[in-house]
């Protein structure tokens, strides 16, 4: 029997579904729709407008937009809300809840009687839950991200949220920006609507999609105010009606091979840290496994060509006008899978088979004069992180790449806080700053792993020094700091056990960081080590419960493949 479709889909079990279907339909009446548009398909449009989500400003406008592709193509337009996340506004962090939208996005596209979805998004959790939501339902979608924020102007300097953001506040800390420059600052950092204007985490994970083919070629990059941003919404309205005739699902787009190219990608643009585990929840869905190995090897032939903040020098908007993603996918091209499929049912090769008009090399490199001749990221292995850890080297200092040192430990974000301005912390220039119970099961894996330079340090001009920990870093941040330390402290890993002195040992060469005491008395204390009480009630209940580690995605155990039913 053939799949129902429209406003057949999914009817209600009452025993009788021609009265269910009677009953859809004169509920779907009271919207004053004709029976002409109840006949069309029905083309889903996430919607995440929320007053507590900055980035998302324009999504009313772009929803408007999809809508009249939606209906000119033939389709009935449905717009429904889910969960949105606006980065700046969650407590205890907005990676508690990525979780919580994937669900959302999931259950609705599957509960509700659409025969493709458009997915608007773009704050740094909301394009991973949607893709994760997309690819759990396996229904057709197209994402559509809102895209990045224009840069502001201060005294005569271009600023954009947020490695700006973090420059001034160092600088504040250090005492060469007074109180009343930093409020002045405040107000020109964040000037449009959109998503950070750096390549942080809500533009890595848009290159990603479009990389996988999820959204629409050309269109990762375009800024959120620009036309057009508004001209892709209303394509990915039509794309989205095509695909209810011809359906090209989810499970066909995001495969082993698409996903390497979105790990390409990633490297390639000197991308967020956060996108290693928002893409192994993603491919996870679907049974597809990130090899911290193959990452690294990937990394060592993958070229950082973009030359944007927090890597290098520029922002979304220059990369948009310098030719975007697909600029990118031409240059890795020996390097990709082109036989994978899009949204429209190309293949990556067809895709880039046209020319590009124009490519500004100031800011995509070419393959032969990249901006690092290795990529962005690699996973680190040693006693102190037997499951991985993750560095983002384009935005590390080489000179602390192959370094032993003191350990200065904090137990907990509270005890960070407490403590690292202290003006009698024990701290030196060469000491290795590890903060514990930052991860996903002690705290949400909240963006803490860019833990500030002690004042006294900062004041002395100390700009970087080598931070670890189990939690996670913007995409916006830089340093040379080790993240997503696995097991986590809380989890019982090595993490939880380093005490003050303890030596350590990182080498960015060998892929190694190292806890260097005794294996014998590592266990001694680990068999001393107590797990912290956890949350009884409520989403902290069943996020403590099911949560995996950083390698896996931070996912629910029950919601990845393996998760899935019979
Ligand atoms: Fe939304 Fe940075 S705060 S992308």
């Amino acid at each position: 029997m053939s799949e129902a479709k429209g406003l057949r889909r999914g009817l209600t079990h009452y025993g009788d579904s021609d009265f269910a279907l009677f009953l859809r339909r004169s509920f779907a009446r009271a919207m004053g729709l004709s029976t002409a548009l109840l006949e069309r398909p029905v083309v889903g449009i996430a919607v995440t407008p929320s007053d507590f989500n900055n980035c998302h400003r324009t999504v009313p406008e772009l929803a408007e937009a999809v809508a009249r592709g939606v209906l000119a193509a033939g389709g009935l337009p449905r717009m429904f809300p889910t969960v949105s996340l606006g980065e700046a506004f969650l407590s205890p962090t907005s990676m508690m809840f990525r979780n919580l939208m994937a669900m959302d996005v999931e259950e609705m596209v599957r509960a509700q009687p659409m025969d493709a979805v458009v997915l608007i998004g773009g704050c740094d959790k909301t394009l991973p839950a949607q893709l994760m939501g997309a690819a759990s339902a396996d229904r057709p979608a197209v994402q559509l991200a809102v895209g990045p924020m224009m840069t502001g102007r201060h005294r005569g300097e271009r600023l954009g949220a947020c490695t700006d953001c973090r420059s001034y506040w160092a600088r504040h800390r250090a005492g060469t920006v007074d109180a009343e420059e930093i409020r002045l600052v405040e107000s020109r950092l964040a000037v449009t609507a959109g998503t950070c204007a750096v390549m942080g985490t809500a533009s890595t994970m848009a290159c990603i999609a479009e990389t996988l083919g999820i959204s629409l070629p050309g269109t990762a990059a375009i800024p959120a105010v620009h036309a057009a941003r508004v001209e892709a919404a209303e394509q990915s309205g039509r794309v989205a009606v095509a695909l209810t005739q011809k359906p090209i699902l989810p499970s066909q787009i995001i495969t082993a091979e698409s996903v390497e190219n979105a790990l390409r990608m990633l490297l390639a643009i000197g991308g967020s840290t956060n996108a290693v585990i928002h893409l192994a929840a993603i491919a996870g869905r679907l049974g597809i496994g990130i090899d911290f190995d193959r990452l690294n090897r990937i990394s060592d032939e993958t070229p950082v060509l973009v030359n944007l903040k927090p890597v290098g020098d520029g922002y979304m908007e220059d990369f948009y006008a310098a030719g975007g993603v697909g600029a990118v996918l031409r240059e890795l091209r020996p390097l990709l899978h082109l036989d994978c499929i899009d949204v429209e049912g190309r293949t990556l090769g067809e895709r880039l088979d046209a020319p590009l008009e124009w490519v500004d090399r100031r800011v995509i490199r070419p393959m032969s004069d990249p901006v690092s001749p290795v990529g962005g990221i690699v996973a680190l292995h040693g006693s102190l992180a037997p499951q991985g850890a993750i560095l983002k080297r384009a935005a590390a200092t080489p000179a602390l790449f192959e370094i032993e040192g003191r350990a200065v430990v904090f137990e907990s974000l509270e005890d960070l806080s407490a403590r690292i301005d202290a003006p009698d912390l024990d701290v030196a220039a060469d000491d290795i700053l590890v903060l514990k119970n930052a991860g996903p099961l002690a705290a949400g894996m909240p963006e803490a792993g860019y833990l500030p330079i002690p004042a006294k340090l900062a004041r002395a001009g100390v700009k970087d020094m080598v931070r670890i920990s189990d939690a996670r870093m913007s995409g916006t941040a830089y340093g040379t700091i080790v993240l997503h330390v696995a097991p986590e402290a809380a989890a019982g890993g090595a993490l939880a056990v380093v005490q003050n002195g303890d030596r350590i040992a990182l080498s960015v060469r060998d892929k190694r960081i190292e806890l260097l005491i005794p294996p014998e008395e590592l266990q001694r204390r680990l068999a001393a080590w107590q797990a912290p009480a956890k949350p009884r009630r409520g989403y902290a209940a069943l996020f403590n419960r099911t949560v995996l580690g950083a390698p896996r995605g931070c996912d629910f155990d029950f919601l990845t493949s393996e998760g899935a039913d019979e």
